[in-house]
C-alpha cells in the first residue's frame, strides 16, 4: 500500500512531454472560446433572451391570468379559453400539471409581453415547430417581449419532465395574419371559430 512517507512508483516527477503541453494549451484556449460564445450569442445571436423576472405567488399569478382571460376571451377550444388580447398588452400563459392555459390568439407582427409561470412544478415552454425554449418556474413571473413573426397554428410542448402526464402537456398558440395597423381587440372579423 502506498503511504505519504514513501515515494510512489512511477515516473510522475518527470517533466511533461511537449505534446501534452500543446494539448493542454489547445484545450484551455478552446474553453475560453466557448466561454466567450455565451455572452456573444446572447448579444449577437438573440439566444437566451433577456426577460423581466419577478417573484410571484402561484395564486396571485393565477388570479392575474384569470382576469386576463375574462377580459379578452373570444371562444373555447377543447375546454380551454381562447383569448385574443389587444396589441401591445401583457398576456399570460399558465403552466400546471398537465396543461397550458389559455389558448392565445395573437397577431403577426404585433408586440406583446408574454408572462409565463407555473402553479406547481417546473415546466418547459417549447414552441413547436419553432426553436423557442424557455423554463417555466413556479414562484417566478417570467416576462418576455415577443413579436410573432410567422402566422400559423403552433403547439406549446412541455419539455421539462413534470409527471406521469408530461407527454400530454400540449398547449396552443394561434398567430393570425392580419393587418396590425387595424389593431385593437375588435378587429376580429378574420377569426374563424371565434366565439364572439
Ligand atoms: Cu409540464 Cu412536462
Amino acid at each position: 500500500m502506498h503511504t505519504g512517507i514513501e515515494s510512489p512508483k512511477g515516473v510522475w516527477w518527470k517533466p511533461v512531454h511537449r505534446s501534452e503541453k500543446i494539448w493542454i494549451t489547445l484545450a484551455f484556449g478552446w474553453c475560453l472560446v466557448l466561454f466567450a460564445m455565451m455572452p456573444f450569442w446572447h448579444l449577437k445571436g438573440g439566444q437566451n433572451a433577456s426577460g423581466i423576472r419577478h417573484r410571484v405567488e402561484p395564486q396571485a399569478f393565477l388570479e392575474r391570468a384569470e382576469e386576463f382571460i375574462r377580459a379578452y376571451q373570444v371562444g373555447e377550444d377543447a375546454g380551454f379559453p381562447v383569448v385574443e388580447p389587444p396589441v401591445g398588452s401583457d398576456i399570460y400563459l399558465v403552466a400546471r400539471m398537465w396543461n397550458w392555459s389559455p389558448v392565445l390568439r395573437l397577431k403577426r407582427g404585433a408586440q406583446y409581453t408574454l408572462h409565463l409561470s407555473s402553479l406547481d412544478v417546473n415546466h418547459g415552454f417549447s414552441l413547436f415547430p419553432l426553436n423557442v425554449n424557455i423554463q417555466v418556474v413556479p414562484g417566478y413571473d417570467y416576462g418576455l417581449r415577443v413579436t410573432p413573426s410567422e402566422a400559423g397554428d403552433f403547439r406549446v410542448v412541455c419539455n421539462e419532465f413534470c409527471g406521469v402526464n408530461h407527454h400530454n402537456m400540449v398547449g396552443r398558440v394561434i398567430v393570425i395574419d392580419e393587418a396590425v395597423a387595424a389593431g385593437g381587440p375588435d378587429s376580429g372579423a378574420a377569426n374563424p371559430g371565434g366565439g364572439r
